[in-house]
């Protein structure tokens, strides 16, 4: 039996890695739905379609059909690359630019359309673990098994300041708690599939866990799900 995994949660609260090596024990495919949003401000950013952060909702639905996102396996990496229309970008919509505009960008109705549109098909044939903001709640509802990730929000500044220092970025401490904190305001606030809590998902708190405490418990709920498929 293959099922699909949702996997929703704030910014820096793990989920990803959560999410790509989880379905590496499961041996099913990652869906990172964020590097989608990211995607098409990359495209929006990138044809002067934003300007001071501003967008004119017109000129951006106009755009949709030429924006192309994909995910092609990366065997040196052991996990998927995303392609926007068909050039590699994995790592350049992870810059602190793209994660300061793609709020914005994420909030619009005909944006989540297609994204949302293009994520169900994706997922048609199960075997998928998906992670976002609103896959439990509107993408996937029927998602086998849904999960919930949180952490402190000390601890989420404390790995995102890491993670940007790794790369080379040089950010306070306060910049980039302030950068999450505007970030989960927007994604919980917005009008269009707000980030919440689905009803049947489970919580993973992940302020204590290591990953691989966290990433053994998800996949100790993801077993049992697969041997009593009726709970
Ligand atoms: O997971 P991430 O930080 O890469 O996501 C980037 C942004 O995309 C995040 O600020 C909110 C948005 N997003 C969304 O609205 N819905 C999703 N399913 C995934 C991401």
């Amino acid at each position: 039996m293959k099922i699909n995994i949702a996997i929703d949660g704030y910014s820096s609260c793990g989920k990803s890695t959560l999410a790509k090596l989880l379905s590496q024990k499961l041996e099913y495919n990652y869906i990172d739905t964020g590097a989608m949003y990211r995607s098409v401000t990359l495209y929006l950013m990138n044809q002067g379609i934003i300007k001071d952060g501003k967008v004119t909702l017109e000129t951006v639905i106009k755009s949709l059909d030429e924006i192309d996102v994909t995910f092609k396996f990366n065997s040196v990496k052991n996990q998927s690359d995303t392609y926007l229309n068909g050039v590699n970008v994995e790592d350049e919509i992870r810059s602190p630019e793209i994660s300061s505009l793609v709020s914005g960008i994420s909030k619009i109705r005909e944006v989540r359309q297609k994204l949302i549109a293009l994520q169900q098909k994706i997922a048609k044939h199960k075997a998928i673990v998906m992670d976002g903001r609103d896959i439990g709640t509107a993408v996937l509802p029927d998602a086998e098994v849904k999960f919930f990730v949180t952490a402190d929000l000390e601890i989420r500044t404390q790995r995102r300041f890491d993670e940007l220092e790794a790369k080379g970025y040089n950010y306070s401490f306060s910049k980039v708690k302030q950068n999450l904190l505007e970030r989960d305001h927007s994604d919980t606030s917005r009008k269009e599939n707000p980030l919440t809590q689905a009803e049947d998902a489970i919580l993973l708190d992940n302020t204590e866990l290591t990953i691989t405490e966290l990433v053994e418990l998800a996949h100790e709920y993801v077993l049992n799900k697969l041997n009593n498929p009726k709970n």
